[in-house]
């Protein structure tokens, strides 16, 4: 059923989404699996849905040699396998021609007087206006080569310089730790302005991620409970059915813990958490989401054994298909202890949350891909329906589903109709597609749209990068120091170890079952 109140625009201006200039988008990582996995075909839709400007251009840069033909046959497939909309030949016919490729090494300061020219080439025959964006989907090593190279080149401009405008887009891991993320930053800081750095998190552009403010800030009804007084805890949940996959020399540096905690969870902490922002202004946003990160209770020392709880798969079957155990897996040292799952417990303190834990999860090889952030209320009263302490009344539970099914839900207690007294909780729930009727577009989509259009609002501001990998870098550290060999193990296709189990048990509380 269609909705049936009228329709309020939100964009940050009030009015609809500003103007999209034509842009030449150069991708570094161009032949990799990203590029023709996510963003080409996050392009090729908002070229479907009529967003992406006119005439512009995608030029890859990558090591392998390609040329532009086989480029475009390269990322045709990806559009194929991995769009939201089907590919339309009449639509690909106009698009293909705008993707260009380029063989280069990063490291190589000719590859960028190669680049100048091509971009320059291209811009002239497409009548572009050179707004350019650099797309960084290389390892984190690479980061200061390019941007000096970009800079030497004349490529790179600061704001004010020109007329068109130069845009960075900084794709996960910014970094292993602290140090690591502050010296990325600074060197994308000295050829960069702040506002022409968009350090993606794709959780950002989600839809029930995007609808988590909305909920909070649009309502009357959530925010006067949303608070210590009502809200008992909260759960973050990210599971994921797939193993490392062919990933694992980049998983085994990272784990779990740098892989989705340090950004996607700790993002969607934020917007759980933060206080009302003033304006939608993005860095009046930035600003209440940073105040979080301020205010998370460092795990540092014998907490960390206490209060986290890491682990990695083993053998086992995740929806019907067998795993070998982590370290049994392609390109994995047999003796790794990188985490697979990982499970804390954690504080904001602050007035608003004071005393109450936030539980966050998430693994590989589970059973399903389901994600939520879950705010259970606290009990009712000990009388009238709740009365037998042997069987309390369920909690109310508020769940955001992130994925796969967007919407979310709240449990309440009803009656049972019928002569007995009984009672049954009931879940009332709200389903995207079933509501508005189309799949959400895929976050690709929505962040790079707002990088066209200039919106830095769903990126991570310096700030903030550092304050989480802050927080992340003293986990890691008294992992360290515990010096473990082996990890625990939860069989493959199993909801995690049961060190996880006994983090929140212990506190007389259970995880949903997803
Ligand atoms: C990425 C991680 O950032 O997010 C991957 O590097 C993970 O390991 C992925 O699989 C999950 O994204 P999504 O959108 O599939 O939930």
């Amino acid at each position: 059923m269609p909705p049936t109140s009228p329709r309020i625009n939100i964009s940050p201006s009030q009015e609809t989404i500003p103007p999209v200039e034509p842009c030449t988008l150069i991708i570094f990582g161009g032949s990799g699996d990203l590029a023709r996995r996510r963003l080409i075909p996050a392009l090729y839709n908002l070229l479907l849905d009529g967003l992406l400007p006119p005439r512009s251009a995608v030029i890859g840069l990558g090591r392998k040699p390609m040329t532009d033909e086989e480029f475009r046959a390269t990322v045709r497939d990806g559009v194929i396998a991995h769009s939201r909309q089907a590919l339309a030949e009449d639509m690909w016919t106009d698009f293909a021609p705008r993707l260009f490729y380029l063989s280069g090494d990063n490291e190589d300061p000719n590859t960028y007087a190669r680049l100048n020219a091509r971009v320059a080439e291209i811009e002239r025959q497409l009548q572009l206006p050179g707004n350019r964006i650099f797309y960084l989907s290389i390892p984190p090593s690479s980061f200061a080569p390019v941007c000096e190279g970009l800079a030497r080149a004349g490529l790179a401009t600061k704001p004010d310089a020109r007329p068109s405008y130069s845009r960075i887009i900084v794709e996960k891991p910014v970094g292993r730790d602290l140090a690591s993320a502050q010296a990325i930053n600074q060197v994308t800081g000295r050829v960069f302005d702040e506002s022409q750095i968009f350090r993606i998190d794709h959780y950002l552009g989600k839809e029930t991620v995007q609808n988590l403010m909305v909920v909070r800030f649009a309502n009357s009804i959530f925010d006067p409970i949303w608070n210590h007084k009502y809200i008992d805890h909260v759960q973050i949940t990210v599971s994921e059915a797939e193993g490392v996959g062919t990933r694992a020399s980049y998983y085994e540096e990272a784990g779990a813990l740098r892989d989705m905690v340090q950004n996607h969870i700790l993002q969607l902490l934020c917007l759980v958490a933060m206080e009302p922002p003033y304006s939608l202004d993005p860095d009046v946003v930035r600003n209440a989401k940073m105040e979080v990160l301020r205010c998370l209770k460092p795990i540092t020392g014998q907490d960390v054994a206490q209060v986290t709880v890491r682990a990695q798969y083993g053998k086992g079957a995740t929806q019907g298909a067998p795993v070998p155990g982590y370290r049994r897996e392609n390109g994995i040292r047999p003796d790794s202890t990188t985490e697979t799952y990982v499970a804390i417990k954690c504080f904001v303190e602050n007035w608003r949350w004071s005393g109450v834990p936030f539980y966050l999860r998430t693994g590989k090889a589970l059973p399903h891909r389901a994600s939520e952030i879950a705010v259970q209320f606290k009990d009712i009263p000990q009388i009238l329906f709740n009365a037998n302490a042997q069987q309390p009344q369920p909690p109310n539970v508020l769940a955001l589903r992130i994925q796969p099914e967007e919407g979310l839900s709240l449990r309440i207690v009803s009656r049972v109709p019928g002569t007995r007294a009984e009672t049954h909780p009931v879940e009332m729930d709200f389903q995207y597609s079933n509501v508005f009727g189309r799949p959400s577009p895929e976050a690709y989509e929505r962040l790079l749209l707002d990088v066209m259009t200039g919106d830095a609002s769903r990126f991570m501001r310096r700030d903030a990068v550092e304050a989480s990998w802050a927080w992340i870098t003293k986990i890691l550290e008294g992992w360290q120091q515990q010096g473990l060999r082996t990890l625990p193990e939860y069989e493959a296709g199993t909801c995690g170890p049961a060190e996880a189990d006994r983090l929140i048990e212990n506190d007389g509380r259970a995880w949903r079952t997803l």
